[in-house]
């Protein structure tokens, strides 16, 4: 795709790396990140290179290019407006930059002219989650090819209470060609007496594949494959580290050895990014605000077995919390929040009888990228009334806690 301006940074896996392509485009330019050894580097078109970190081969190879460098390994010494400065200046004085990267008509009628022209009269088959990019990439390749895009959505049973639903409803207003596949019991039976949290991940990740091999079958087979890939997953893949601690992150990803070829429309945005261009596309506003939620669902939010009880129970009780932050006004303000379902009993008393119930932990917690995580200060009075609620209206729970833990140590999720 042609993006006229570019900008490119050299990532020498520098924390700041996705900081600084997220600055360059919101100042209107187009930012392209490449790992210090790749080989697109020599060939890069930029107008202007950011070598984010230190590293002589990043260098060797910015000073190459014959363009202006701008080496920034000591950013965190900046404070926000010098490194805003700098940056502006740096693009817009030195490297004579236009404004020429934004979201609107023009990018999305460029990406649906690229996935017509890619797969001609081919069926594509797409898993959707009910997340913001899954959602994003199907409404924008619907525009492109009409029924020739076949999605599925997948229950299985470990998804919030009312969500198959609402998510349903929501790919019916977008005339989305949906197959909603019913797998609670195939999930809840394979999952049965499994505690330990990777097998879980496993078992949830395997049945997966075969359902969507089934699901592919059914269309005769497919040669498209249609994929949410976004910007920071193509930037952290392969660049030891960060890429690593999300390996895990791909349930409700695909067999590695698939032979589709991959459409991939958000593959070069970022997350805001792509709530602007689902915008554009008419997606409803409380559908791209939703909070992240990981493939296998609240399956890593209730410890211990994962019995249809225990999972009704964590769903009231996680639905009431929402609900109480949605009233507060905070729910946008929030990167992440839910209840986790501890495997504990504890005593109680409820209307003057003793009872042995189960706890319920909140986490709210403040993030950018979900790499790190800090917890959210939500107001004890808020804690106080979900509390409440959550023992009075749900049965089976007499306590609640809340987890104060940032990341790291603790991880986002439970398990
Ligand atoms: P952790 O728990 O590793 O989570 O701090 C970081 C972010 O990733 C989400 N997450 C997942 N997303 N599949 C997903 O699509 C998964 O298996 C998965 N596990 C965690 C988590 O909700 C948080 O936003």
């Amino acid at each position: 795709m042609e993006h006229k301006d570019k900008i490119l940074i050299i990532d020498t896996g520098s924390q700041l790396t996705q900081l600084l392509a997220r600055k360059v485009r919101e100042f209107g330019v187009y930012s392209e990140v490449l790992f210090y050894d790749s080989t697109e580097i020599a060939t890069s078109d930029a107008k202007g290179v950011i070598i984010s970190g230190s590293s002589e081969e990043a260098s060797e190879k910015a000073f190459a290019l014959a363009v202006p460098v701008l080496p920034l390994d000591a950013p965190e010494s900046l404070s926000k407006e010098e490194l805003d400065a700098s940056l502006n200046v740096f693009v817009f004085e030195t490297c004579e930059c236009k404004k020429t990267w934004d979201l609107g008509e023009n990018w999305i009628n460029e990406e649906v002219a690229n996935i017509r022209a890619k797969v001609g009269n081919d069926p594509v088959i797409c898993a959707l989650s009910g997340g913001v990019d899954s959602t994003v990439s199907a409404v924008i390749t619907s525009r492109a090819i009409g029924k020739q895009l076949h999605c599925f959505f997948v229950n299985h049973g470990l998804l919030r209470k009312n969500e198959p639903e609402e998510v349903l409803n929501t790919y019916k207003e977008l005339d989305l060609q949906v197959t909603y596949v019913d797998a609670e019991d195939r999930f809840l039976t394979a999952l049965a007496g499994v505690t330990e949290p990777e097998k879980k991940r496993k078992i949830i990740g395997e049945l997966f594949i075969r359902i969507f091999e089934e699901q592919a079958a059914k269309l005769g087979g497919s040669h498209w494959l249609l994929q949410g890939t976004i910007y920071p997953d193509i930037i952290e893949s392969g660049h030891g580290g960060a890429g690593v601690i999300k390996s895990h992150h791909n349930v409700g990803g695909l067999p590695k050895d698939m032979k589709m070829g991959l459409i991939e429309p958000l593959r070069n945005l970022f997350k805001d990014e792509v709530r602007r261009v689902g915008a554009s596309l008419g997606i409803p506003k409380h559908f791209l605000e939703r909070h992240p939620f990981p493939g296998p669902g609240i399956g890593v939010r209730c410890l211990g077995e994962l019995k249809k009880e225990r999972l009704d129970r964590l769903r009231d009780a996680d639905a009431i919390f929402i609900e109480e932050i949605r009233k507060a006004g905070l729910y946008t303000k929030i990167w992440q929040a839910f209840g986790a379902l501890l495997p504990i009993r504890s005593v109680g008393a409820k209307d003057g009888i003793r009872q042995y119930g189960e706890t319920v932990v909140l986490r709210a917690i403040c993030s950018k990228d979900a790499m790190t995580a800090t917890s959210y200060h939500l107001p004890y009075e808020l804690l106080d009334t979900v509390a409440e609620r959550i023992c009075n209206e749900v049965e089976g729970i007499n306590r609640v806690v809340w987890d104060i833990t940032g990341k790291p140590p603790a991880t986002i999720e439970w398990e």
